[in-house]
């Protein structure tokens, strides 16, 4: 059915507001964010905690109740990604570098990575993940049929792949750093953050589990010593930043990383 000039008329007349209230949108907008990034300059500059989670809800709360009186779940949804928007901006200038997790296996970089990535608002890869989904197999099934240097050299091509692109959060898995090649890679996109846990804990997380060929064969706390005091070294050579994660939450490890970042992006005028 054809639509009357008048109905035309009024649709035309709505999308012509809306794109005048867009304007004003994207002007206060950008204001916005311009302050944002003075209050992250200013947080930096006087060693305040950059992301502050009790004030993110005040807005949030605001939002919905003073703001929203007729759209209260919208300007809430509204409110929470204008803040994403906001993060991802302070954490680009603050860290405009990838931010890379290594450590032993069970020391949380999976985990830590995806809260850390979300809460940046940046992409989260995690390099073994990605690995098998690019080779359609897992790694214990690579470490089976082809063996480890085949498992190695794959690993380096995703590392060459991924650390590439810059301001992502990738996670890698604990031999990565066994080579030089990889670590000059990831140092050179990123800084690189170490997760630390002893060997107890990191048994008691992983003792179920069937996909760490290197351990499957001998699943026991001084196995996990022995491998991990191997590593020490390496491990420690390629860490910018070292995180104990004994005793802690996933959200709290992220929040730690983030902690000393910016104490490093403070300090060293390289990290920013
Ligand atoms: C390995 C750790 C594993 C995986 C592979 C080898 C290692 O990753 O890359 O089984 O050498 O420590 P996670 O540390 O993510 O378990």
């Amino acid at each position: 059915m054809a639509t009357s000039d008048t109905e035309q008329n009024k649709l035309e007349q709505l999308r012509q507001s809306i794109d005048a209230c867009d304007r004003q949108l994207a002007a206060l907008f950008e204001e916005r964010m311009q302050l944002v990034l003075g209050v992250a300059d200013y947080k930096l500059e006087n060693g305040l905690a950059i992301f502050d989670s009790a004030r993110e809800k005040q807005i949030l709360q605001a939002a919905a109740e003073k703001y929203g009186s007729q759209f209260p779940r919208e300007m809430q949804q509204f409110f929470r990604s204008m803040m994403r928007v906001s993060r991802a901006l302070q954490a680009r200038k603050l860290f405009p570098y990838n931010i890379v997790l290594i450590g032993f296996m069970g020391t949380g970089k999976s985990t830590v990575g995806q809260i850390l990535a979300d809460h940046l608002g940046r992409r989260f890869v995690d390099l073994d993940a990605q690995l098998e989904r690019e080779q359609r197999t897992t790694i214990a099934e690579i470490f089976r049929s082809q063996g480890e240097n085949v498992f190695r050299q794959l690993e380096q091509e995703m590392i060459a792949k991924y650390s590439g692109e810059g301001e992502r959060v990738l996670s890698c898995g604990g031999g990565a750093v066994l080579r030089k090649d990889n670590v000059d890679l990831l140092r050179s996109s990123g800084c690189l953050v170490l997760l630390e846990a002893d060997p107890d804990t990191i048994y008691k997380r992983v003792r179920r589990s069937q996909e760490r060929p290197l351990l499957n064969g001998d699943m026991t706390p001084r196995a996990i010593g022995e491998r991990l005091a191997e590593r020490a070294e390496a491990y420690s050579k390629a860490a910018d930043i070292r995180i104990w994660t004994e005793g802690k939450a996933p959200a709290d490890v992220a929040d730690e990383i983030v902690r000393q970042l910016c104490e490093k992006a403070a300090l060293d005028d390289d990290f920013r």
